[in-house]
């Protein structure tokens, strides 16, 4: 069976739509057909120096997000980041093979860097999708289900796999492919529709969490911005606004764009609004239900992402052990 591998960093108290339908729907959907690994990247979330005890709280929030999500740990592993040290290692032996102006030029450590500027920038934001392509090829992946931000950080992982596998060796790692769905890929924030919806910075209004009491739900989706005209049709450029709204209704609802188009023709932006406040509610109350049941039972929680951890871990030190010895270092006799 193909491997799946993706993450997410626990760097909020809940996900919010765009994380749900840009990556987790398809994690669910992929442990049919894979052997499917998900992480919760708390060492990654050491980048932006969280309070300790609420990236502890965060951590299990997130892992209790999966699961409720539909993350079936009789399936799939699921498993916390830090638990198996070997991510750590290999993005070590990673780094090395990684240019100063290849980790400089991510998009996403210049948005990140953009207030503080390089020099107040930690090291671990450089090195972030170091360790993010060591994750994945730590499991020899086949396919990473991720939204649209992360196709470069992607990029990153298959040079580094075809950098290893040309100078150790071929068969070294596997070469991965990101799986980024077109329609869900970018979820666009409702207060500002041509950005993406973001857990960090920007409005409390733009985003729609999996966690949020169902009220405030509603209330963001009946205060989106929309634009001037009045007709309900899908156009990115001239109508982010509205386009959004069709998207996350056509995801959730399983309905087509053309057959939402067609049934809205002639009424306003406000029904649409409504009913898809309706539908919102609907399809993340039974999610937000099991998520607390998980969040409640930390025990439990705690024993699925321990039982996911020992056989990640075991996993993972084959491929490790791979590398090391191709690399020259000798075996370690002592384990
Ligand atoms: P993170 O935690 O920022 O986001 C988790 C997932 O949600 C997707 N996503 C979106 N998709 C659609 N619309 C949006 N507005 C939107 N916002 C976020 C992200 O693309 C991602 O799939 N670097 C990663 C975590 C990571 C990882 C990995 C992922 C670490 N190691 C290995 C895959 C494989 C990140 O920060 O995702």
């Amino acid at each position: 069976m193909t491997r799946v591998f993706s993450a997410m960093q626990p760097t909020s108290d809940s996900l919010h739509l765009g994380n749900y339908l840009g990556a987790l729907v398809e994690w669910v959907k992929l442990q049919d057909t894979h052997d499917a690994i998900y992480s919760v990247v708390d060492l990654h979330a050491l980048t932006q120096s969280p309070d300790p005890a609420q990236l502890r709280d965060r951590t299990r929030r997130t892992a209790a997000q999966y699961l409720a999500a539909g993350v079936d740990p009789e399936r799939s592993l699921c498993f916390v980041q830090s638990h198996v040290p070997q991510h750590a290692e290999l993005a070590w032996a990673l780094s090395t093979f990684t240019g100063m102006g290849e980790a400089g030029r991510m998009t996403q450590f210049k948005d990140k860097t953009q207030k503080t500027g390089e020099s107040g920038a930690n090291v671990g934001l450089f090195t972030y999708p170091v360790l993010m392509a060591a994750d994945i090829l730590l499991y020899d992946t086949d396919v990473v289900p991720v939204g649209e931000d992360q196709r470069q950080h992607l990029e990153l992982s298959r040079n580094l796999a075809e950098r290893l596998n040309s100078r150790l060796g071929e068969g070294t790692v596997v070469v991965p492919k990101p799986h980024i769905v077109k329609e869900t890929a970018k979820i666009y924030d409702l207060q500002d529709p041509v950005k993406k919806m973001s857990k960090s910075g920007g409005n409390p209004k733009g985003i729609i969490e999996i966690l949020d009491d169902p009220k405030k739900v509603a209330k963001n989706i009946k205060s989106a911005v929309t634009d001037l005209e009045t007709q309900i049709r899908f156009d990115r450029d001239a109508k982010p606004g509205i386009s959004n709204l069709l998207t996350i209704y056509s995801a959730l609802s399983g309905e087509a764009v053309e057959d939402l188009e067609a049934r809205y023709e002639g009424r306003m932006y406000g029904h649409l609004k409504s009913e898809l406040a309706d539908v919102v509610v609907a399809y993340l109350t039974p999610l937000h239900d099991s998520a607390m049941e998980w969040i409640d039972s930390p025990d439990r929680l705690d024993t699925v992402l321990a039982q996911g951890a020992a056989k990640a871990s075991a996993i993972a030190q084959v491929t490790l052990d791979r590398v090391y010895d191709r690399l020259g270092l000798l075996p370690a006799l002592h384990r």
